[in-house]
Parts: C-alpha cells; structure tokens; sequence
C-alpha cells in the first residue's frame, strides 16, 4: 500500500519535535514537504530547528519557511514553554541549511500539492497563517487535498488565554479562514492535547528507546507544557496519532467558528456541539483520547525512530 503523502505546517517546539520524528519514521507516512511558521519562537529559529531536527534524524526532507508573524496580531510567542531557542535542552547538530528551499513556505506547499498524483493531508501543528495564506492565494489547491488535521484550538479552556489556545489565539483570523474554507477538517485540540502525557514512568523508559528516545528525555527537562510529575502534554504528536491510530480518538462532526471581537475571548474556538448557530458540520472534532492505548502508542513509535 502506498504511504501518504503528507505535508506538516510547524513552529518546533518541543512537542513539534516529536511529532515530527513519528511521521517522519512512521511505515504509512510520506513526508513530502516541512514548512514552517512563526509561533513558539520566531521564524528563524523554527526554521534553523527544522533543519536541525533533520540534520539529527538524517532525513532528506524539503524545508520552506513561511509567515514571520501572524495576519493581524503581534506575535507573543511561547519560549517560556519551548525555552529561548524554541528546543531547549539538547545539542543538536547544526541546521541543515541544503534542505531549505529558495521558495517560501505557501509557494512550496501548493506546488508540491499540485504536482502529487495523490491528494495531500496537510498537517498544521502550529498557528494557521501559512494555511490561510495558501487559501487566500491559490484557492484551486483546495481540491486537490485530502484534509487538513490539525493541533488546535479547543471545546474547552484555553492554554494562551482564559478560552484560547495558542496556535488559534496566535493568529485568529487566520484560523477563521481555514475553518471556513471548505476543505475536510480534522481539530485534535486541547480536550485530547492534554490528555496525551508522557507519565514518569514512560520518561523513565525514554531512555532505553535509542537516540530519539533520549533526546526527547533532555528535550522533556526543559519542556514547560506540563512537568515530568504531572505529566507531559504531547500535543502536536495527537495529530501524527490520528493519522495513524484514529481508534484512539473520540470524534463529533460539529461546526466550529472562531471569536474574532471579543475583547477577552478573542481567539476561542466555538465548538457548537448543540448546534445553536445553525449551521452545518465544518469539522470532525477530537473530544476525548485514550490515555493508555496514546501512551503505549507515543513510546512504540520513538522506540522505531532511528
Ligand atoms: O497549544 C499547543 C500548541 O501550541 C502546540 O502546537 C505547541 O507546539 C504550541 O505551538
Ligand atoms: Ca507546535
């Protein structure tokens, strides 16, 4: 069977980091393309670490920068979670800067949908503006891909604001238009995000899972999107997991839309699962995940990395 062909929008990050690593490695994925995106630190440094985390992984794959800031909103990023270089804690090797492509990240993203035979999933673990902007240039790609499954956003509280999430809260508007964009929808958000942990004694066992393994132990030492204690929240790898175990998942067809007004809520994610706005289904929703069949699965893939 052939693999599929994937394309991930990301802002490494330490869970980007091992999110990556799993597609990357994973038997059923093509990684055709990694563009990047302004959002846990700058544009830069999430592009020198994409080039960093193939240089380590030894994969060949395309790189292509895109959007240094959100659409409207000033970027805040999230180094008091990632730490100042967006991957604090390991010394990986030098980017691979040979990866990088001339073209920017919207250019490469729709020439390298419209050049594949099969239709492409976009796999955007990071704030939507790359997305948006490739709507908003060259509308026709929308056809020619297979669904968008994404980290973000949330039925629930908020991890950037009281009821946002940060890839959502960090560039609104940009969500918003790829919400109403058409194209099949997939939202792994907070209500599986943090439920997806890396508990003390998985951490413990990180170490005996080769080198990936291990950079991810020095990685998690660092990482502030929760502690080794109280476990540690994978979010983006919820979006590897379901493209790979979507039995993990709990999912509604429901239609969500995004606050763009509110003067405290800007950047929610109205998940209207009773349906009070009227209108139809424009997403599959991950509402719940399970804990131990996610844990056993993360822990299975680092141990086939490498
Ligand atoms: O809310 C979690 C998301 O924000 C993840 O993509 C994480 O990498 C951060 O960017
Ligand atoms: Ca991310």
């Amino acid at each position: 069977m052939s693999k599929r062909p994937i394309i991930i929008d990301t802002d490494p990050g330490i869970d980007d980091a091992l999110a990556i690593a799993v597609a990357l490695f994973s038997e059923e994925l093509e990684v055709k393309l990694i563009t990047t995106v302004a959002g846990n630190v700058s544009l830069e440094k999430v592009t020198n670490n994409a080039l960093r985390l193939l240089a380590f992984f030894e994969k060949d794959i395309p790189v292509a920068a895109g959007a240094s800031a959100p659409l409207i909103e000033e970027l805040i990023d999230a180094s008091n979670v990632h730490g100042v270089s967006g991957m604090e804690g390991f010394d990986f090797p030098e980017p691979k800067k040979s990866l990088l492509l001339k073209e920017n990240a919207v250019n490469a993203m729709y020439r390298t949908i419209m050049e594949s035979e099969e239709k492409v999933t976009l796999v955007p673990i990071a704030p939507l503006t790359n997305i948006a902007l490739l709507f908003a240039m060259y509308p026709e790609v929308k056809e020619r891909i297979q669904e968008i499954v994404m980290m973000g956003g949330s039925a629930s509280r908020g991890n950037k604001g009281v009821m946002s999430e940060f890839n959502v809260a960090t560039d609104p508007e940009a969500a918003k238009m790829v919400f109403a964009s058409g194209v099949p929808l997939v939202m792994a958000g907070l209500d599986v995000g943090w439920k997806a942990l890396v508990l003390p004694e998985d951490t413990a066992k990180l170490l005996e899972l080769g080198e990936v393994g291990k950079m991810a132990h020095c990685l998690f030492k660092k990482y502030r999107g929760g502690s080794f204690n109280t476990g540690l929240k994978m979010y983006d790898s919820c979006a590897i997991a379901y493209l790979l175990c979507p039995q993990m998942f709990e999912v509604v067809d429901t239609y969500i839309d995004v606050e763009l007004c509110g003067s405290m809520t800007k950047g929610c994610t109205l998940v209207d699962l009773k349906g009070y706005l009227k209108k139809a289904p424009n997403a599959k929703v991950c509402m719940d995940i399970n804990q131990e069949l996610f844990r056993k699965w993360f822990l299975e893939f680092i141990g086939q990395c490498k």
